[in-house]
């Protein structure tokens, strides 16, 4: 059968030494860093993948993936067999390694790749990290981590374990991996605006997600969720969670500290496509020393976009947006710079870290926690938000609330 396929390509003593190789622990393994040298092809010396998840991040960032040139994919799941199909199609993976149903990424794990990629819906990105982290894979993700209290300490503790055990765990957000934030901010923390005072978060565009037709069909069919989960605040988090983590997990970068509560309120006025995600957020966020960011964002409409944030001290502003200009101005300005092309540069920005790290045994594993923070920061915002009052930090981290997907009926 597949895996026995896959196991007869992928011997598990070999692989696991492999992964270790390729965790750069031993010295044998720093051979790898030569392609070439200690297995004989560059083909052998490139990271195995598996990706789960093939919609449209996953085929988008498999394209990407490949040509990096480091990589190759050797397996792939998806709930829907078309999807893995798709993706199967596109990068040559042989049939007998796409895997579907709710367990295909288990399956993917059995088949033993170097490196998972999980490109799902948000809700399942927690089991699936921490699965993958514990059959001792490296683990690429995509924003958020998590939808709920939980899920961001279990994608916490995947990120401690894959440190533990060596191997490298990243989480895709694109600006991290951005030279001029990376610069700006640097130079905020460097105390170059003086001591923070207040900013901005805002994460303005129109409607976004598809999956309206499914729900329309028939919106408490789980099938129908999974397609339209963009639309559903159980698997998405809802917007705030979802979308806006963009620009919250830049402020929460400014700040770097947890926020201590927030007030808020939100509304889906203006949406005109199903489901129970909202349109808009305005939340006030208050931090240690009295430091205040003011977050609103809204989806739908048309006529102005932006992902940005703006944080004022006695010295100076830096001003961001994802999609424009980053820069100080103020006593000590920073002239920064344009990167429009974040959406795609940031991305092959840690596809290349991520191989790197692979490659130097780096397993520092440096975006997991400021992820979970910025993640538990938009929970935090939408508990405010959805109460249209006060909620503390204190308070959902002891709450734990968790949000349930009813998978009854859907395939194993
Ligand atoms: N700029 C960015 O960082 C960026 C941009 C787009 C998407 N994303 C993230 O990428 C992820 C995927 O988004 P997308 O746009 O590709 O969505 P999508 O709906 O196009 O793809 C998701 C895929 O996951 C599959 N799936 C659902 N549940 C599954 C399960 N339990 N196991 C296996 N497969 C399952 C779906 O069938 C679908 O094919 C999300 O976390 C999203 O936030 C990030």
């Amino acid at each position: 059968m597949s895996q026995l396929a896959t196991a007869a390509h992928h011997p598990e003593n070999t692989t696991l030494n492999r992964r270790g190789f390729l965790a750069g622990t031993t010295a044998a393994g720093l051979t790898l860093l030569q392609p070439g040298l200690a297995l004989g092809t560059q083909a052998n010396s490139k990271v195995k993948l598996g990706i789960v998840g093939c919609g449209g991040r996953g085929k988008w960032i498999s394209k990407l993936f490949m040509q990096h040139g480091g990589y190759e994919i050797a397996a792939c799941a998806d709930y829907f067999a078309d999807r893995a199909d798709g993706l199967g199609e596109q990068f040559q993976v042989e049939s007998a390694r796409r895997f579907t149903g709710l367990s295909g990424y288990k399956r993917v794990l059995d088949a033993k790749p170097d490196a998972v990629v999980i490109e799902t819906p948000p809700y399942f990105h927690p089991e699936q990290a921490l699965a993958a982290a514990d059959a001792g894979c490296h683990v690429y993700v995509a924003k958020p981590v998590a939808v709920d209290v939980p899920g961001c300490l279990t994608i916490a503790d995947a990120g401690k374990k894959a440190t533990e055990n060596k191997r490298c765990m990243l989480v895709d957000f694109q600006t991290r991996a951005s030279e001029l934030y990376r610069e700006a901010i640097r130079r905020v923390h460097a105390g170059d605006l003086g001591p923070l005072v207040s900013g901005e978060a805002v994460y303005y565009c129109g409607t976004t997600w598809g999956g309206d037709e499914a729900l329309g069909a028939n919106a408490t069919n789980p099938e129908n969720r999974l397609r339209g989960w963009g639309l559903d605040r159980v698997l998405s988090g809802d917007v705030i969670t979802e979308q806006n983590i963009h620009a919250l997990d830049v402020a929460a970068w400014i700040v770097n500290q947890d926020p201590v509560k927030a007030y808020g309120t939100c509304g889906r006025q203006g949406r005109v496509d199903r489901g129970d995600c909202h349109g808009n957020f305005s939340v006030i966020f208050f931090y240690p020393n009295n430091v205040v960011i003011s977050f609103a964002s809204k989806q739908y409409g048309t006529g102005y976009d932006d992902i940005g944030n703006k944080m004022f001290g006695p010295d100076g502003t830096l001003e961001t947006h994802y999609f424009g200009l980053v820069r100080i101005v103020g006593r000590k300005s920073y002239k920064g710079g344009n990167q429009p092309g974040l959406f795609t540069e940031g991305c092959v920005a840690n596809i290349a870290e991520f191989h790197a790290n692979i490659l130097k045994g780096d397993c520092s594993n440096p975006t997991v926690a400021p992820s979970v923070r910025s993640n538990l920061t938009t929970i935090l915002g939408r508990t405010a938000a959805y109460r249209g009052g006060e909620a503390t930090w204190d308070e959902i981290m002891q709450a734990k609330e968790k949000l349930e997907f009813d998978t009854k009926g859907l395939k194993a």
